[in-house]
């Protein structure tokens, strides 16, 4: 054999691998950026990497571009192993033309993502790109289209998560808001449709790219990042943990592993809900009692505080968290807080993962901006992801369940497989003092002492219909259970709805997208 081929092959390779050179590799590590290889190795198993396309190269010929060397077209594609399991990657390389998105580019992340839906493996996109790639023009702008068409097709079929690790600007933000998980890292990571240039030319508003769309602007702001991490090390490290609780596809149960008993003591649980119905507490206390040890994970934590989601374990199994949080707002629905809940149950169906939800809420929040800025619309996709959901639905109704809110947190009317209470649920149409101040407001107001009558009133409707027995009777609510318990009970429940069939009967004909509507 001729080893001079061999040798340019490997010549050939190393200069690839060296992709836009040591000098912009320096910048990139001066940012604290790692480079694109690097961060596929922090995301595999060691050396199970494996590169497709790594000769690809531009064809463009304007601007400069013709005979141009642009090594792997400035993405690196392929697939590897996290914990075994198999998952295909693509890596923009910022040293070579700023990670720009050109016509090869895209081909490039299409064929890896062909690959990873017809294999039924997750797809994890790592974005660090100067955006379409100015030079190529349409060609570029058609390479976004295709990667968009992919991104809808693959949704609820592959779980597909977008890794932000530099910048992700114009129409290229929405190949990451189409995936299932956006997780960006802090300093380094921004997205925005249009940026602070543009901003100021056509508004006059003057603004920083941080501020305009950092990680803190898009993880408490928008919702657009699920998660934010401090650097890359940490963000891949969560990232490999994440991928270990999903199915590889929606036609797989979540992988089971070994389980843990919660870290704290479920007697506490009493304590933690205080004696006062409107005193708020951290419902994050509760999850941490029920779920394995440490193994909670908050999805869109900063975003919409008054409802709390995520995935945690329970027996070793995947389990999908949706709660009130008590103390952001009393745990109300909102505008924000419908959004995420939504998402988060629809990414649980599309994923065979069965969701627990814990309620405790006094109902939507009351005002004007909300009305008009659509909380009915907000709202509906609630009362559609729970309705819509065939994945076993677990409830428990914790203290209040006031009104439409009580129907929306998957109550027995809409489809909750297992509904519980505990003894402090208080489920109607809505909170006593509301109640009484409508009903009994002619005869509070004209009795001789209407402050002594407006209690009574109030005592009166919360003993006969603030708890949880009305509902029990009627059947909405399958047991009242001791906090204590609770763990247990939704084992049971979870053991029992093992075998659930989707709606269709056929587990293979199950198919939701994870954006609501
Ligand atoms: C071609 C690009 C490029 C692009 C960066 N580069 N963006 N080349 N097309 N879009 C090149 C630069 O020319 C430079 O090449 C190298 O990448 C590094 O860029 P720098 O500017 O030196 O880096 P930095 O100072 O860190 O700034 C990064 C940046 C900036 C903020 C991303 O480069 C920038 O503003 N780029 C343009 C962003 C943009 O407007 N993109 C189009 C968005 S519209 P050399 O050879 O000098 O090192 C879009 C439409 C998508 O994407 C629509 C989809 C539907």
């Amino acid at each position: 054999m001729d080893r001079e081929r061999i040798e340019e092959l490997h010549r050939r390779r190393q200069a690839v691998t060296e992709g836009g050179g040591t000098e912009r590799i320096e910048r990139q590590h001066s940012q604290g950026k790692f480079t694109a290889r690097e961060r596929l190795a922090m995301l595999f198993d060691e050396g199970s990497f494996r590169e497709i396309g790594a000769f690809v190269n531009s064809r463009a010929q304007d601007f400069g571009l013709a005979g141009r060397d642009v090594p792997a077209d400035a993405v690196v594609t392929g697939y590897g192993r996290v914990d075994g399991k198999l998952v295909y990657a693509f890596s923009q390389d910022f040293t070579t033309m700023g990670g720009s998105l050109g016509e090869m580019h895209a081909q490039k992340i299409c064929r890896a993502m062909d690959l990873a839906l017809q294999n039924g493996c997750p797809f994890v996109g790592i974005n660090d790109s100067g955006g379409a790639r100015i030079q190529e023009g349409v060609d570029a702008l058609n390479g976004y289209g295709e990667i968009f068409r992919r991104n809808t097709k693959a949704s609820g079929i592959i779980p597909q998560i977008s890794v932000i690790a530099g910048p992700c600007a114009g129409g290229a933000s929405y190949s990451p808001a189409l995936t299932d998980l956006v997780l960006m890292v802090e300093g380094s990571a921004r997205m925005f449709i249009t940026g602070p240039q543009v901003i100021k030319a056509v508004t006059g508003e003057e603004v920083d790219d941080q501020f305009l769309g950092g990680a803190t602007a898009h993880a408490r702001k928008s919702g657009v990042a699920h998660m934010v991490y401090p650097d890359e090390q940490s963000l891949f490290g969560e990232l490999r943990w994440l991928l270990g609780l999903l199915p590889a596809n929606n036609r797989e149960t979540p992988p089971r592993v070994d389980p843990l008993e919660p870290s704290a003591d479920a007697a506490e649980l009493i304590d933690i809900m205080p004696e006062m119905p409107n005193k708020g507490y951290n419902v994050e206390e509760v999850i941490e009692r029920i779920v394995d040890e440490g193994s909670f994970i908050g999805i869109h934590p900063e975003f919409a505080s008054n409802a709390v989601v995520g995935l945690a374990r329970l027996e070793g199994r995947t389990v999908g968290i949706v709660a009130n949080q008590p103390r952001f707002l009393a745990g109300c629905l909102d505008i924000d807080s419908s959004d995420k809940i939504a998402r988060h149950v629809r990414f649980c169906d599309a994923f065979n993962i069965p969701i627990l939800t814990l309620v405790d809420t006094p109902g939507y929040l009351p005002g004007i901006g909300q009305e008009h800025g659509g909380i009915i619309r907000h709202g509906a996709k609630v009362l559609y992801a729970y309705a819509e959901a065939d994945v076993p639905k677990i409830s428990i109704v914790l203290r209040k369940a006031y009104g439409g809110a009580y129907l929306a947190m998957c109550s027995r009317s809409l489809g909750a497989d297992v509904s519980l209470a505990w003894p402090t649920a208080e489920i109607a149409v809505m909170g006593p003092e509301g109640a009484c101040n409508i009903v009994f407001r002619r005869e509070i107001s004209e009795a001789d002492d209407p402050e002594r009558v407006r209690q009574e009133k109030i005592d009166e409707y919360r003993e006969k219909f603030a708890n949880p027995y009305v509902a029990a009777a009627r059947g909405f609510i399958d047991d009242v259970i001791d906090p204590v318990d609770t763990r247990s009970e939704v084992l049971s429940a979870l053991e029992s709805l093992e075998r659930k069939l989707p709606d269709t009967g056929d587990r293979t004909e199950r198919r939701h997208g994870n954006i609501p509507m």
